[in-house]
């Protein structure tokens, strides 16, 4: 089973991923945490790196560099623990590129399309919680924290273009796609997100 989790900066998820882990591993459930960019030594040494230089990355470069980081994390570590039978909860995975590299960037969806099929070797996820919140309030909590990468960075234009994005793969997969109103408090989000994912794990038997 592998649950995903997806949103503009500073939506929270990566609060909500750690609590919904936590409740897992309560209820004695084999459950892992990753995230992307990185979760394999390959993709955390790649992302301290790539996330925070000031040089000059083309959006085909930046694309390239996102799927080699996904290749080894689907064939080192999701593949092998869906194969054992893991919950495996993901902080970003293919949604993130063609947001961020799609329609934000300019890449066309059919080159990311292509790659996603080829990097996760047809993992997908079966569950994919989105959490919605405005740019203003997401970047207001980013500019909290001291610092911030080059994605943070850029323009209000930018980060209007992803959660555009965002909305736009829910409507189009509504089967997949949770959403979530990531304004409301945490401990609500969470209690919604975790009665979705019981009720999911029902189904599948788990
Ligand atoms: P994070 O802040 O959620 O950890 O993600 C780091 C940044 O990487 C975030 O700004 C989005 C970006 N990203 C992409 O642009 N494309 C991708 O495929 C992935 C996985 C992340």
């Amino acid at each position: 089973m592998l649950i995903t989790f997806e949103g503009i900066e500073g939506c929270g998820k990566t609060t909500q991923i750690a609590l919904l882990h936590t409740y897992l591993e309560k209820k004695g459930l084999n459950v892992i945490k990753t995230r992307e960019p990185g979760g394999t030594t390959f993709g955390e040494t790649l992302r301290k790196v790539f996330l925070h230089t000031n040089m000059e990355v083309y959006p085909l470069s930046e694309l390239l560099v996102f799927m080699a980081m996904r290749a080894q994390h689907v064939e080192e570590l999701i593949q092998p623990a869906l194969k054992e039978g893991k919950v495996v909860l993901c902080d970003r995975f293919i949604d993130a590129s063609y947001a961020y590299q799609g329609y934000g960037r300019g890449v066309d969806l059919g080159i990311i399309e292509t790659l996603n099929r080829l990097v996760t070797k047809g993992v997908r996820p079966n569950l994919t919680v989105l959490l919605d919140c405005s740019v203003e309030n997401g970047l207001k909590r980013k500019a909290e924290s001291a610092d911030m990468d080059r994605f943070e960075k850029e323009e209000l234009a930018f980060h209007n273009k992803i959660k555009k994005a965002y909305e736009k793969m829910s409507k189009a997969d509504p089967k997949r796609f949770f959403v979530i109103d990531g304004s409301l408090d945490i401990d609500t989000i969470h209690r919604t997100i975790r009665k979705k994912v019981v009720a999911l794990l029902k189904n599948y038997g788990i």
